[in-house]
């Protein structure tokens, strides 16, 4: 569905440049859910955005038929409407859809999301994790196929963590394909199938979720989840 072959990244320096891609290469296939972890600048960011075609590689190849949908790290950067219907209505009216298409698009990422009663609220009031699943709602009224949450935990407490978390339980349940960026593994890891690491702009693991723990994960500047070594990978995630 996804497929990235040799992507590079370069950007100037007054002497020389500094490079936040190197060589990365990946594929993933339909209804996957990916954590993409790795340390502040690993890189993860910019790779979100060569896949969603808002910056280009210095080289290498991106094949992606499908729509992606962004949720960003700051989504009150991403809410443009007074509420969210309004707010969630724009995409849809950006695609040229018709008010009834419109409608039912609208009301159905608010139900998706859990924003129904919230609707007509002043969207600037809606809390932490509301805002975000804001965010999502818009992603999805546009139909989104791949959907990337830039770290959806950041500036979350625990109720808003374990919101954001249903939502992307339910994503799964309806076969969206998924990709967490974070390194807040002990929220999330258990909802992920797959586990890639990137650290200083490569690529330094790609597998199973399963497989995450097993990493010497503290090397790449990610903080070991398991909070007793009898505690299992199923455990890892706040729901
Ligand atoms: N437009 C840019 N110009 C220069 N450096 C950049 C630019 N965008 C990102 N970088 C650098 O690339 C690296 C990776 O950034 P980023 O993808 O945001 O990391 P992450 O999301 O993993 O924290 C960082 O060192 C960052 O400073
Ligand atoms: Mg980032």
């Amino acid at each position: 569905m996804l497929i990235l072959k040799n992507i590079n990244k370069y950007f100037p320096l007054e002497e020389g440049q500094f490079c936040a891609l190197n060589d990365v290469s990946l594929a993933i296939e339909k209804g996957e859910c990916t954590i993409i972890a790795g340390a502040n600048g690993s890189g993860k960011s910019l790779l979100m955005s060569i896949i969603a075609g808002l910056e280009e590689p210095s080289s290498g190849t991106v094949d992606c038929k499908a729509r992606v949908g962004l949720v960003f790290q700051e989504p009150d950067a991403q809410i443009l409407g007074e509420t969210p219907r309004e707010d969630i209505a724009f995409g849809p009216q950006n695609m040229g859809l018709s008010k009834t298409e419109i409608a039912k698009r609208v009301q159905s990422a608010l139900e998706q999301t859990g924003l129904a009663d919230r609707a007509g609220f002043p969207a600037r009031s809606l809390s932490g994790g509301e805002k975000r699943r804001l965010a999502a709602a818009g992603v999805l009224a546009m139909d989104a196929e791949i959907i990337i949450f830039d770290e959806p935990y950041a500036n979350m407490d625990y109720p808003g963590v374990v919101q954001i978390n249903r939502l992307l339980k339910k994503l799964i349940a309806d076969g969206k394909t998924l990709i967490i960026l974070t390194h807040e593994l002990e929220k999330c890891l258990a909802l992920a199938n797959r586990f890639i690491v990137l650290c200083k702009g490569k690529k330094v693991f790609d597998g199973a979720a399963s497989q995450a723990l097993l990493c010497d994960l503290e090397s790449w500047g990610i903080r070991h989840p398991l909070s007793s070594p009898a505690q299992k990978h199923e455990e890892l995630v706040w729901l």
